[in-house]
């Protein structure tokens, strides 16, 4: 494996962001992280997956370790269900398409969402109600100071609503290498609550769906809704939804009352960001190349050459925003660096 210097990151980010990385190594094995991990001649090293929740502001001054470890396996099978491992660096989507085809059930809402399963796992990626955690069954992870190999069991990782273990005191300590999912091979338990699949589903005169119709609407969704990174750098939903008490929430219905909310539990209501963002004003705008999604609030875009500093710029200027007409804080769900 070879350590390259001044990287161009802008295939590697699914926001586009030209910026370069003064180190770069991909690994294709266990045994050359383990090897690159060890190398302590570098300023530091930052570990990149699918690039797809992140937003570069400036050069890094680091080794960066793109995770190219690929694989899928299945583990075991009883009557019902299929564990599965994944390898880290396996893109999220083809692994959906691939539990489909071989009629896997669990991740079907999951589809389309960017990015590789070894970060799946550090934000619980979530949507159309599901999460990644609702499958989860364990990680193997090594560790950045030790190269030493665990494995984190559903317990271990403590998972949130775009949240984890690897966000607080995991941060910065370890590698995912796989993950391992358990699905369901036959009676499938299908998740089409969610307002817009039934919907679609409908639209679609689909009576008795299955898990590969449910997958195949959700394509459509996010389709209509979320732009294709490919095409519209971005990171997908770049705040997460605030959640704020009964109080503050009664308070705010009176001067809104067609304000969408999601009671989470007894005195938390979650509010959508998006409709915060969009109230505001801000869907569609545009400051030079840094923009807010026409058709979803909460999706900041690159139309061709912003830089990460100018989108950050302009996210700072919604959360104040949103903060003087609401008096709400919204956090970045992406990781700015
Ligand atoms: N809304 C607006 N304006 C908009 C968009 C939405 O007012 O421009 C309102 C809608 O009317 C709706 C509400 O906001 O009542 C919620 O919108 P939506 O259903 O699109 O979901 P979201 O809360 O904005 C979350 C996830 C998405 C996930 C969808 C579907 C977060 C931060 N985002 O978005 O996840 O796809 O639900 O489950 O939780 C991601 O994390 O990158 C992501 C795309």
């Amino acid at each position: 494996m070879k350590i390259q210097e001044n990287v161009s990151l802008q295939p590697y980010n699914t926001f586009g962001i030209n910026v370069k990385a003064r180190y770069f190594a991909e690994v294709t094995s266990i045994d050359e992280l383990a090897w690159v991990l060890k190398q302590k001649s570098y300023p530091g090293k930052l570990i990149l997956g699918g690039g797809s929740n992140m937003l570069l502001t400036a050069d890094l001054d680091l080794l960066v370790i793109l995770i190219s470890l690929k694989g899928k396996e299945v583990v075991s099978r009883d009557d019902g269900h299929t564990v599965i491992k994944i390898m880290a660096g396996e893109n999220w989507h083809d692994l959906v398409l691939w539990t489909l085809e071989h009629d896997l059930g669990g991740l079907e809402n999951l589809s389309l969402i960017p990015g590789s399963v070894g970060s799946a796992p550090i934000q619980n990626i979530g949507a159309y109600g599901v999460e990644l955690k609702d499958h989860f069954v364990s990680c193997e992870v090594m560790d950045i100071a030790t190269q030493t190999q665990h494995t984190f069991s559903l317990e271990d990782c403590k998972f949130g609503y775009r949240d984890s273990y690897f966000k607080h005191e995991g941060k910065g300590r370890f590698v995912i290498t796989s993950v391992t999912f358990r699905l369901t091979s036959q009676n499938h338990s299908l998740h089409k609550g969610y307002g817009t699949i039934s919907t679609e589903l409908e639209k679609a005169k689909v009576l008795h769906p299955t898990i590969q119709d449910i997958s195949g609407a959700v394509i459509r969704i996010r389709q209509q809704k979320l732009p294709d990174p490919a095409i519209l750098g971005n990171s997908g939903s770049f705040f997460k939804n605030p959640v704020v008490n009964t109080n503050t929430y009664e308070k705010l219905q009176l001067s809104y009352p067609n304000m969408p909310s999601y009671k989470v539990a007894d005195d938390e209501i979650k509010i959508p960001a998006a409709w915060l963002i969009d109230t505001c004003g801000f869907k569609g705008m545009r400051r030079g190349d840094a923009g807010v999604h026409e058709h979803q609030a909460l999706v900041l875009v690159n139309h061709g050459k912003a830089t990460g500093a100018e989108i950050l710029r302009l996210a700072q200027q919604i959360q104040e925003t949103v903060k003087n007409t609401f008096g709400i804080a919204i956090v970045p769900e992406v990781n700015v660096l």
